[in-house]
């Protein structure tokens, strides 16, 4: 679908204007002849009805000379029907500026209030910034559309990547499992992760070279892969080893991961 038209500010002031024109003026115009007419002849004429009964009374009461000048808008008015008299002025430009709009509708508004009329629409137009189409509600109903759709695929995802548990490499040789180290790191870990609950929590394992420590991390980190999947086999569940050893092995690590 291609929106082809933007309009400008100024063009939507002169489409505000005209509302306020052909609607609410016009409204509030029907109004007050209706007050007036009411005020003086209801009691010889009749309250006006909007219909060709009032229609007529009106007519006849204009002098012949002015049934003749304005002949054609009174063959609307004699109808009655408040609702067909309309007369909008023609404007050349199709825009106007803030300080126009603004000094126009402030007139309306000041003639509302010398009539008593509630201003009230006038202040819902004043303050419209965005000029809301059957199109533009449609494209905005489209758009929630996709992102429902981008939800459910989201979710989706999320939930069918299925767990991973990668370890740094293991040596040749057997390696002794230090049950009671890692029982005492993984214990650790759980109440680390009970107090910050929506946190993430570290566990730094320090010792000198060649002691052990890359082979202790893997152990914990495999008890603890083994104990989600099984507490939670419907999540997914990851260990991932970064390797900072250079600048490439940690992109690399990266890379993996996020290939996983
Ligand atoms: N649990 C273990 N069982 C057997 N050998 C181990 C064990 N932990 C470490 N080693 C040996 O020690 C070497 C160094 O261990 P590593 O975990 O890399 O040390 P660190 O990370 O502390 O430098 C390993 O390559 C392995 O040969
Ligand atoms: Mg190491």
């Amino acid at each position: 679908m291609a929106l082809s038209k933007e309009y400008t500010s100024e063009q939507l002031n002169f489409f505000r204007i005209c509302y306020v024109t052909t609607d609410v003026l016009a409204d509030g115009l029907r109004e007050i002849f209706k007050q007036e007419w009411d005020k003086v002849y209801k009691s010889t004429k009749g309250e006006w009805k909007d219909d060709s009964r009032s229609g007529t009374d009106f007519y006849n009461g204009e002098s012949p000379q002015n049934q003749k000048r304005n002949a054609l808008l009174l063959a609307t008015i004699k109808n009655g029907n408040r609702r067909e008299w309309e007369n909008f002025a023609h404007i050349t430009q199709g825009r106007l500026s803030d300080t126009d709009f603004q000094n126009a509708i402030g007139k309306v508004d000041v003639g509302f209030q010398a009539l008593r009329l509630t201003t009230e629409k006038n202040q819902g137009i004043k303050n419209q910034a965005t000029f809301l189409t059957e199109q533009l509600l449609n494209t905005l109903k489209n758009l929630q559309e996709k992102e429902n759709q981008r939800q459910v695929l989201a979710d989706q995802l999320y939930k069918e990547v299925p767990s991973f548990c990668i370890l740094p490499p293991e040596p040749a040789h057997d390696i002794g499992s230090r049950d009671c180290e890692v029982a005492k790191i993984a214990q650790l870990l759980k109440e680390l992760k009970k107090a910050n609950y929506n946190r993430l929590s570290y566990s730094y394992i320090s010792g000198n070279p060649g002691s052990g420590k890359s082979q202790l991390a893997g152990l914990v980190a495999q008890r603890f892969f083994h104990e989600q999947v099984k507490e939670m086999p419907d999540a997914s569940s990851f260990v991932m080893t970064i390797n900072v050893a250079s600048p490439d092995s940690l992109l690399e690590s990266y890379t993996n991961f996020a290939r996983q």
